[in-house]
This record gives structure tokens, sequence and C-alpha cells, in this order.
């Protein structure tokens, strides 16, 4: 087996996509501290600089003083406190709904809620858009369900999908991101509500990048136009923590706490964790001045990148894609940036398509307005060069 390894290992490297962890550490101001040097940060999710906030990390510190390091156990054992149950009411009342599950992590609530939807019908269908995360794939390749990929945002395609196979499965399972990872665009939740309606198919929205940031409050796209029966999302990204969230009804609070492997046979989150997302949940509601900041600051990038004629795909968010295409000019660009003090990651496939390798600019509200001229400028140093 380690001879097959070392042979994978190689495979990637010759196609010069090896991977590698670097240790960075958030400072002040939207920055990074990497290998000694201060960079510019365009590459994390800490979209409103609460990874950092006082009030986080004060929460995080008296919950452990209160409750201790761990919860011991899964939620069914054991391992819910009352903490639990009070973030868990705190979310609903945030996102809207009757009811809310905390889980580890988006990855561990996608890879788990979709298997557990797909066990409720003899014969599940899941549509989901082709552009959704690594976790929302992982789910599916976990449920007994037929799966099918639509062009991305493309509902038409869903419809036509929707039109020749659904009538055949008795459970049918729609799947979106509000806000793409990659793309930096948006979902029309209203159409795909309206969609879900027509096809008798329940609707489960990944909010994991408009949590926070968009949306009345910050409380994501779904709170705008509510009707998915599942929505899950982050603590990780601009809640500035960890853990996820899974926003629902009671009926669908009740089904996951005895269906889903991830939530049965997983400890559940830990005190420090639920602090932080105590005190997140408390600050997002009133963080409208970050919010219009970072929507101004997305502008100013997007509409600099198109002026100078490159492809931003359809990101209207704080994701900021910059395709160059070719993997090696994504490569050079992204290197050309560090070299300006820019921490800005080069995007190759398997993660996007091939032929659209990119940077992904994930703007912060913690950064300004010159730190944006100063990326507009090394990039039209490098398309000049
Ligand atoms: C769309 C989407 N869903 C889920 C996740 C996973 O979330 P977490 O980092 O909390 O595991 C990510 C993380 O990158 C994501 O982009």
């Amino acid at each position: 087996m380690i001879d097959h390894i070392r042979q994978s290992l190689e495979t990637i490297a010759a196609k010069d996509r090896m991977r590698a962890v670097r240790a960075s550490e958030m400072t002040a101001g939207g920055r990074i501290e990497r290998d000694g040097c201060q960079l510019i940060d365009f590459s994390s999710n800490d979209y409103l600089g609460l990874a950092l906030h006082p009030l986080l990390k004060q929460r995080s510190c008296e919950f452990i003083e209160r409750f201790g390091a761990g919860a011991g156990a899964s939620r069914l054992i054991t391992g819910t406190s009352q903490a639990h149950e009070d973030i868990e009411r705190q979310i609903a009342a945030f996102k809207g709904t009757e009811a809310a599950l905390v889980m580890a992590s988006g990855w561990q609530a996608n890879a788990g809620v979709i298997p557990a939807l797909a066990k409720a019908a003899p014969r599940t269908v899941i549509f989901a858009d082709e552009l959704v995360h690594n976790s929302i794939h992982a789910g599916c390749r976990g449920a007994k369900a037929e799966v099918y990929f639509y062009r991305h945002n493309d509902l038409a395609d869903l419809q036509r999908l929707l039109n020749d196979t659904a009538s055949t499965f008795d459970g049918r399972v729609v799947i979106t991101e509000s806000v793409f990872s990659m793309d930096g665009d948006g979902a029309d939740l209203a159409a795909l509500n309206a969609i879900a309606a027509e096809h008798d198919a329940m609707l489960y929205v990944d909010e994991a990048h408009a949590t926070g940031v968009l949306g009345e409050r910050g409380a994501g796209l779904t709170a705008d136009h509510p009707g998915a029966g599942v929505v899950m999302g982050t603590f990780s990204k601009a809640l500035g923590g960890f853990g996820a969230y899974v926003a629902c009804s009671q009926l669908m609070r009740d089904y996951l706490v005895n269906m889903c492997a991830g939530l049965i046979f997983s400890t559940a989150p830990p005190p420090a964790v639920l602090g932080s997302m105590s005190a997140a949940l408390e600050l997002v509601p009133e963080m409208d001045a970050e919010r219009a900041h970072l929507a101004a600051l997305s502008e100013q990038l997007r509409e600099g990148l198109l002026a100078m004629g490159y492809d931003t795909r359809g990101s209207t968010t704080q994701i900021v894609p910059l395709v160059v295409g070719a993997e090696a000019d994504a490569l050079a660009l992204g290197q050309h940036l560090l070299d300006r003090s820019i921490a800005a990651l080069p995007i190759r496939p398997p993660t996007v398509p091939n032929g659209t390798s990119r940077i992904r600019f994930a703007l912060r509200s913690t950064l300004s307005r010159e730190d944006v001229d100063h990326v507009l400028s090394a990039v039209a140093e490098w398309r000049d060069a």
C-alpha cells in the first residue's frame, strides 16, 4: 500500500499540483503573518473580522471556565448541555426557523445530513448544482440515492432533469449553495423555492458564505427567501469561529437527531466553540456597517478587474474570482501578488473546472480601500509585464 501512496504523491507532483499546509497567523487589520512576513490577507473567509474579536475570545474562555474543555460524549448520550440548547434557540431566532441543530463542522453537516435525508423515502433522487462544495459531493456519495448535477445556476436544466426523472422516485431533494464558494455568485432562491414546490421536492441550501454577510441583519439569503426544508451554514467563516448549524422545522430536527450519523456518532461541539458561537450570534445582526464596507470593497475590486478585461465569473459578493484559465498563469499571478505582500490563493483543478484556474479573492471588512487599490495595481503590473 505504501508504494501506491508514494506513487499517488509522485503523480500529483508531476502535475505540479502538490499541496502542503503552511503555518500562518491572523493579525489585526486584515493581515496574516507567515514566515515572519506581514501579508495583506485576501485568502481567509473571516469576512467580518470576528476571528480576533475580543468578545468571541472572552466568551470562549468563560464557557471553558464554566463547562470545561470537552462535551464528554455525543449529543444523544450525555453531550447535550444547556448551552447547546440555548445556542440552538439563538440560531433558530437568527435564521427565522422553528428549530436548529449545531454540528461539528460545515463539512460534517453536509456529509451527514444529506445521506440522512435520502433515507427518509424508499427511493430518493437528488438534484445538485454542479458547482456545489466538496462536502455536498461527499454527502451525495454517501446517500442511497440517485444523484443528478444540473448546470451551474441553470434552472431550465434543473427543470428538465426534474421533468424527465422526478416522478419515478418517492423523495426528491434539490441542493444549492446560496453563495457559491469559488465563483462568488448567488442562487435564485425565489425561483428554486418555486421549482421545488412545483415538483414536491425539498430544497436544501448551504449558506456557508452568506451567513453573517448577506440578508437582513446578516442572517443569510434564506432569511429573505424562506421555504427551504434544510438550511445549513457554518460558524467558521463570517462568524469567526468553528462549527456549523442546520436551521429547519422541529420535525426535521427530530428526524436528524434520530437519523443523522454525523450527529449521533460524533462527540458534541465543545464549550469553547459554543462560547464563540454565542458571541458571534450576538454581534452579527448589528454589523450592518461592516457588511456595507465589505460590499463596497468587493464592488471596488470587481469593477477594477472588469475594467482591465478580466473574467470575474458571475461574482456579486465578497468572493471575487479573477479567472486566468491556465494553471501556470494562476500560480505565476499568485506568486506575483505574494511578492507584493498580498496573500490571495491560486485555485486550480480539481477544485475548479479545467481551464478556469483563478485567483480567488476573499474580501474582509477589516481591509481598506487602499488595500484593494494595492491589489489592483499589482494585477495591472502583472498584466502589462
Ligand atoms: C460551501 C461550503 N460548504 C461547507 C463548507 C465546510 O465548512 P467548514 O469549514 O465549517 O467545515 C465550506 C468550506 O469551505 C464551503 O465553502
